[in-house]
């Protein structure tokens, strides 16, 4: 293993890093390494992979649209597979309209950009944004600036606009102060709406970056009612938690809210090809249509609506339809497992939201640096499991494809890692 001398990796500091790994081949949960080792993608390779690499439906849809056609302006042109996603996804989710991006920061810079021209459009200043602490919604500037304050965006921070931040009430099994937690975060939530604002974003169910941070759908429920009561809009990042990642095929469901925006990305294509989306309200849609060329939402990129993300996101759409207990069904596999684990003396905080499995490690100085992770993380690679704490937070976040040997494989790497920590 050694850095390549031409490419620059992501998030990755190189002095005191180890070189990556050489990946070659994937094919169902397993990742191949170019010195023939097969690791299981315990994260599915950062939570796109969603049925499993190389899906062999997946892979047919993308090879034959390739020779049909690979890409086409979107400004002026249609294409079949496009009106096909915007169909399925709207009888999905509800919401009437679909824009194209590249990926999940785009897909929620669009949100953001529709919500704010949307009230502007009408004539109405609304200058205030609210966020929860934690919240991580991608790395491009609007994106950044909605998620917490950190490592990641401190060099930026004097160029992100203003973001007033409620607390993110999350829980865990047996915790004791939920209820509590809630209630503060509700009137902290309450107090920042008095002014007028834009719109509220979060993540349904379950921050991700900022450690797998679950809330109960209670809580989701009184947000929403907030935000309705003071005429702001609700946007959903569910570029993580979409595509049954939570158990049920979008968090918003689950959660029992009815945002006006949601991002979309990550399993959106099943993991093949970079696609957002941002899906939007015919009423918000409506607020672009006029005489008056200002009122046009002057937004686009070079690749939107790719036909190849399409066909890979049409034939993965077609996956879950057909077999919806896969996603629903993970939590139950999952529970005995973290169970288990959750009798170790060095875990604390078990969580579990679908296919979403975390704990923390007992660590005296909890945070994104925090090494123990790292150690736990070179451990399980050592047994053939690929993971990727955040800090402290160990999960599993694997391909719906798992088998439950690999499954079990997963858990056992973890507790002996443990064990050796
Ligand atoms: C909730 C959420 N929003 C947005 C993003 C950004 O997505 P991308 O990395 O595709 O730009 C991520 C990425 O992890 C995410 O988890």
């Amino acid at each position: 293993m050694s850095w390549h001398p031409h490419l620059w990796h992501p998030t990755t500091q190189v002095a005191t890093s180890e070189p990556p790994l050489r990946a070659v081949r994937g094919r169902g949960a397993l990742l191949e390494l170019d010195d023939g080792r097969q690791l299981i993608d315990a994260i599915s390779s950062w939570w796109v992979t969603l049925h499993g690499h190389a899906e062999p439906t997946i892979a047919a849809a993308v090879a034959s649209q390739v020779t049909e056609l690979e890409q086409v302006i979107f400004a002026n042109f249609s294409h079949p597979q496009a009106e096909q996603l915007a169909t399925s996804l709207s009888a999905a989710s509800g919401l009437e309209r679909l824009f194209f991006s590249d990926d999940g920061s785009t897909a929620v810079e669009v949100a953001l950009k529709i919500a704010w021209q949307w009230w502007r459009n009408r004539g109405e200043d609304r200058p205030q944004w609210i966020a929860f602490d934690g919240a991580y919604h991608g790395d491009t500037f609007g994106a950044m600036a909605m998620g917490e304050r950190s490592l990641f965006s401190a060099p930026f921070d004097p160029l992100l606009c203003p973001v007033a931040r409620a607390p993110w009430p999350s829980t865990w099994w047996h915790d004791p102060l939920v209820a509590e937690k809630e209630e503060a975060a509700l009137q902290a939530l309450e107090s920042l709406l008095e002014r007028p604002t834009a719109a509220v974003i979060l993540e349904p169910l379950v921050q991700g970056a900022s450690g797998m941070a679950m809330v109960r759908p209670g809580f989701l429920q009184a947000v929403e009612q907030r935000v309705r009561q003071a005429g702001a809009l609700l946007i959903a990042d569910e570029v993580m938690t979409g595509f049954g990642r939570t158990g049920a095929l979008f968090a918003c469901r689950k959660a029992g809210i009815r945002p006006d925006l949601v991002a979309l990305s990550k399993g959106l294509t099943g993991g093949f090809l970079p696609m957002g989306v941002t899906l939007a309200s015919e009423q918000l849609y409506q607020g672009f249509i006029s005489g008056d060329p200002t009122h046009t939402f002057f937004h686009g990129h070079s690749f939107t609506a790719n036909p190849l993300g399409c066909a890979a996101a049409n034939a993965s759409l077609a996956l879950l339809a057909g077999a919806p207990e896969r996603y629903a069904g993970f939590e139950a596999r999952h529970r005995p497992h973290l169970e288990a684990l959750a009798a170790d003396p060095r875990v604390e905080r078990p969580r579990l939201c679908g296919t979403i499995a975390a704990f923390d490690l007992k660590v005296a100085d909890p945070g994104y640096l925090n090494r123990s992770g790292r150690v736990l993380q070179r451990l399980a690679l050592e047994r053939g499991v690929f993971i990727r704490p955040l800090g402290q937070v160990v999960y599993l976040l694997p391909p719906l494809c798992l088998t439950d040997d690999q499954l079990a494989h997963c858990y056992g790497v973890i507790q002996e890692g443990l064990a050796a920590l």
